[in-house]
């Protein structure tokens, strides 16, 4: 059953801190429950409807399994088979598929794409990514950050190369937990400046930190967690040359690894491009935590269905 006023999930600034750490261990707890075979029903007799604007191996089929765990019914929409693709307008699919759907999960370009379903449907809408944000990756990497360190609060998250999507939503997840994250960008690629200042007041208030740095060695110099993504994402292939130019610095490799503690792990929200933002021996070395990350994507997907389903 859905609530009846809906609550979406559209951005990670849409949760206060306590319901971000909430999210975490609910994710946590629905881990072990999935593993040992219980099922939930929280999403009985719901349809969760998956518009998908761009490709996904993991957010789709993780929302599609964890409907399915949750006693729900997934149904995927491909945007280029919708009449959206000829035209039709946003705000017009909306208000149809809010009277067949009781969730909407979406992965659009447009962050007001978002917004606009949420609005006309009337339904609990996910951002499954946006230009702007991954919100449900960033608590499914937290979840792990969480599982592999013991805790959020005072642990280090550097994460090199483009300040994306990716990077947005792990810089306010970071802030309402209390980690001190560490940005390492080339000019012109760094996070937006209102989006860093919204994160610095959020770490501000939850004993955190957000620090932007030029050099990846200065980000990872105290890193628990050394994270990167692609340097060329969905929808900016005309400018892979120019990127793969202007972030060659920015490689996670064995050479940057040396300068983090030992300890630290290496994530990656995948896919990966091995050669270009992560070397194949530092994705597949035993730092490398990114396919518990890859796993993990299951739970955070279960925990923010539950979240919007009330
Ligand atoms: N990490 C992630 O969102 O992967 P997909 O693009 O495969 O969904
Ligand atoms: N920043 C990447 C993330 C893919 C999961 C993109 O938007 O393509």
């Amino acid at each position: 059953m859905v609530a009846s006023r809906p609550r979406s999930l559209l951005s990670v600034a849409d949760l206060s801190s306590g319901e971000i750490d909430s999210l975490i261990s609910r994710a946590g707890a629905l881990k072990k429950q999935f593993k040992l075979r219980r099922p939930s029903r929280v999403l009985s007799g719901s349809a969760v409807g998956l518009l998908f604007e761009k490709p996904s191996t993991r957010t789709r089929t993780s929302f599609e399994v964890a409907t399915l765990r949750l006693g729900g019914s997934p149904v995927y929409l491909a945007a280029n088979d919708l009449q959206l693709s000829r035209g039709e307008p946003i705000k017009d699919t909306a208000r149809v598929l809010g009277g067949y759907l009781d969730v909407v999960v979406a992965r659009v370009f447009a962050q007001s794409t978002l917004v606009q379903l949420a609005t006309y449907s009337g339904r609990p809408v996910i951002n499954a990514l946006s230009e702007t944000e991954h919100p449900t990756q960033a608590v499914s990497d937290l979840l792990t950050i969480k599982e592999v360190k013991g805790k959020l609060r005072g642990t280090t998250l550097a994460y090199i190369g483009d300040g994306n999507n990716v990077c947005n939503s792990l810089l306010l997840a970071g802030a309402l937990t209390g980690m001190n994250v560490v940005v390492a960008s080339p000019e012109g690629y760094e996070p937006e400046g209102s989006l860093i200042r919204r994160a610095k007041s959020l770490a501000k208030k939850n004993g955190g930190s957000i620090e932007l740095v030029r050099d990846p060695r200065d980000a990872v110099a105290s890193a628990d967690a050394v994270y990167t993504d692609v340097w060329v994402s969905m929808g900016e292939e005309r400018e892979q040359e120019a990127r793969v130019r202007v972030f060659k610095r920015y490689q996670v490799n064995s050479a940057l690894m040396k300068s983090a503690p030992r300890g630290a792990v290496v994530m990656h929200c995948l896919p990966a491009h091995r050669g270009l933002e992560i070397t194949d021996d530092v994705l597949e070395g035993r730092q490398s935590v990114a396919w518990q990350q890859g796993e993990n994507k299951l739970y955070g997907a279960a925990a923010s269905l539950e979240y919007v389903a009330g």
